[in-house]
């Protein structure tokens, strides 16, 4: 039906006949003439509908934005004057020969750019994908798994399918069940992971697996966190954890360049979970932003303040300082918000020193704390800061933890707020997590990872009576300050994996009802083995320049967990959930 694509025609086709297909971007009858933009895929073209062309120019009149259309002409060379440097194609256009509509549109019902509401661009999502933006997150995506195909085909990885109506895998999240209608009152949950799948894989001698795999899991939603998304999911035989971040890394250089030509460092840095907290206030820190958490508990142990020196002088306590480059120009009430910030946190309060002439010592600083600090004290810490003229420093005391995770999400806002973001690509490993999380409500241990996830300890004894503070082999590869995968080496030995289900009170009837397969195939020479596992959507979010991934999945759910487009979730015929064998029970609003 067509010659070319409209973002294709440039100086070289000047005077040749092409035909386009594509949709009405515009059009706009200006002193006689018909002006059609004319989209596609690759791009949009300007026609012109001269009005001596009598049935080009009736028809060209008629049309309406998002009209398909078919347009034959000539492509010519506009004047220097009327060149549109904000288009490809803006050193020409078609004088058009005739005009076809393909389709006519009804009233669009929404504006087809950025000003649109997520609401109804989710309802028409159909109509969404034809703008620019869209095709290009789309379009990107496609790239990225071409290319993470094309590196771990290379590499001898093989692409495998995992079930999708399967049992349960622990991830954290709740599951999505499925009734069965022919074992009644039983449930295939969807999976959180294709992880036991792939372990087994090993197991079965296929050495180096990959699959591009869809999750779902029913959990909180967030501008990160979608119910069903895409996992680039890898499992290796006879490896360590550095051959497998070794794998990722090459693999990750490799699509970056190849999708978007970025060179990323030739070796990513690597942090110990309790560094990048302690550094950071994050285990996925940002390394665009320069701004670092400085421990000032030392300088702090003797001052009369005791909410600086009670933590500071506790071992699992800490006072850190932030130190905010031209912070000074904060208002009271930006101070305020920050404080409200970091209560959410757990922050009981946000003590600050204004650094307006560091030279001038006590008196070029304003804060309502200072006066609780003795000369040394506020000395040393302005010192360890290396704060300067215009700086101001926040201080964060209390539980460790605690005020670690309030003080980086407030780096966070600092650095948002006074765009100290700088661009670029920031990788990171984060290792060296703890195994388990004590949970003091449910009064038992979590896995930090996952159940799988083997310690750095193969001794099941050491582990039983270390458990708190045993280290895992699991590794987060962080970018720009989203975690974009996640994994570890997985317990190959049934006994150490028995002992681990005993920690997180799993007890040996429970363990063999839900994982009793994997722990029988752990019984057949099961090969040492480890892998890894990235978010695709949060890696296209990022690729794009997406703060969201809703933006970069075609058909995403809204924050509620529903599809606008299709309506679902939705009720069913009694017929059919009687042939389910389930009955509603009334629901609580
Ligand atoms: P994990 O649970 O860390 O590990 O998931 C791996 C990566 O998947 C992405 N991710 C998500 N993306 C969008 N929406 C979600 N709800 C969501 N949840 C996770 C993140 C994360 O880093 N089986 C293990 C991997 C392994 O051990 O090999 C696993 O699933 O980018
Ligand atoms: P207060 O003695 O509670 O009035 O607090 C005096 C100053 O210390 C205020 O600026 C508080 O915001 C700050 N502050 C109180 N508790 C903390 C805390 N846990 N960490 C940091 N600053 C705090």
């Amino acid at each position: 039906m067509r010659s070319h694509l409209c973002g294709d025609i440039t100086e070289q086709l000047a005077s040749q006949s092409v035909t386009l297909c594509g949709w009405v971007d515009r059009a706009r009858d200006l002193g006689g003439l018909v002006f059609i933009s004319l989209r596609d895929y690759r791009g949009i073209i300007q026609v012109v509908v001269d009005p001596d062309n009598k049935s080009a120019f009736e028809i060209a009149s008629s049309v309406r934005n998002e009209f398909c259309v078919r347009i034959s002409g000539q492509v010519r060379l506009r004047p220097e004057s009327q060149w549109n440097k904000d288009m490809l194609t803006g050193k020409v256009e078609i004088l058009a020969d005739s005009v076809e509509i393909l389709n006519a549109a009804a009233p669009i019902p929404m504006l087809m750019n950025d000003d649109d509401g997520e609401d109804i661009r989710l309802k028409y999502r159909y109509l969404d994908m034809r703008r620019p933006r869209m095709q290009n997150n789309m379009r990107t995506r496609a790239a990225l798994y071409q290319a993470i195909r094309s590196h771990l085909d290379a590499t001898g990885f093989c692409e495998l399918e995992t079930p999708i109506l399967t049992k349960a895998t622990p991830e954290g999240a709740r599951d999505y069940l499925v009734p069965s209608r022919v074992h009644g009152g039983e449930f295939y949950a969807l999976p959180q992971s294709p992880q036991l799948f792939k372990q087994l894989f090993m197991m079965s001698g296929m050495d180096r697996y990959y699959q591009i795999a869809r999750c779902f899991r029913d959990e909180d939603l967030r501008a990160d966190r979608q119910p069903e998304f895409t996992q680039l999911d890898i499992e290796m035989s006879f490896v360590t954890e550095a051959d497998v971040q070794e794998l990722a890394e090459n693999m990750l250089r490799d699509v970056f360049k190849q999708v978007l030509d970025v060179d990323l460092e030739a070796s990513f840095p690597r942090m110990t979970f309790h560094q990048a907290m302690e550094v950071y206030g994050s285990d996925k820190p940002d390394l665009r932003i320069a701004m670092q958490l400085v421990s000032v508990d030392a300088a702090l142990k003797d001052v009369e303040f005791k909410v600086f020196s009670g933590p500071a002088n506790d071992p699992t306590g800490r006072v850190a300082a932030l130190c905010v480059p031209g912070g000074t120009k904060f208002s009271r009430k930006n101070i305020d918000n920050y404080t409200q910030l970091v209560g959410k946190y757990g922050g009981k309060g946000l003590a600050w020193i204004k650094v307006n002439d560091l030279a001038a010592g006590r008196e070029g600083v304003q804060s309502p704390i200072a006066k609780f600090l003795d000369d040394k004290a506020l000395a040393t810490i302005l010192e360890q800061t290396a704060a300067a003229d215009g700086d101001i420093l926040f201080f964060g005391a209390g539980d460790w933890l605690t005020v670690s995770t309030f003080m980086g999400v407030l780096r966070l806002a600092c650095a948002k707020d006074l765009e100290l973001i700088t661009t670029g690509w920031k990788p990171l490993w984060v290792t060296d997590f703890p195994m388990f999380e004590w949970d003091a409500d449910a009064d038992r241990y979590f896995s930090m990872h996952h159940p799988f996830t083997a310690a750095r300890t193969n001794s099941i004894d050491e582990l039983k009576s270390e458990a708190g503070n045993a280290i895992s082999t699991g590794y987060d590869i962080v970018l720009n300050g989203a975690e974009i995968g996640g994994g570890s080496i997985r317990i190959h030995n049934p006994e150490m994996q028995q002992a681990v289900f005993e920690l997180l009170g799993i007890d040996a009837e429970e363990a063999e009802s839900k994982f009793g397969f994997l722990l029988e195939a752990l019984k057949y020479g099961c090969p040492p083995h480890g892998g890894i596992a990235f978010g695709i959507d949060r890696i296209v979010a990022q690729m794009t320049g997406e703060s969201s991934i809703r933006d970069v999945i075609a058909y995403p759910k809204t924050t509620s967990a529903q599809c606008l487009l299709t309506a679902a979730p939705s009720t069913v015929d009694a017929a059919q959930l009687d042939e389910l064998h389930i009955k509603v029970a009334p629901i609580l609003k």
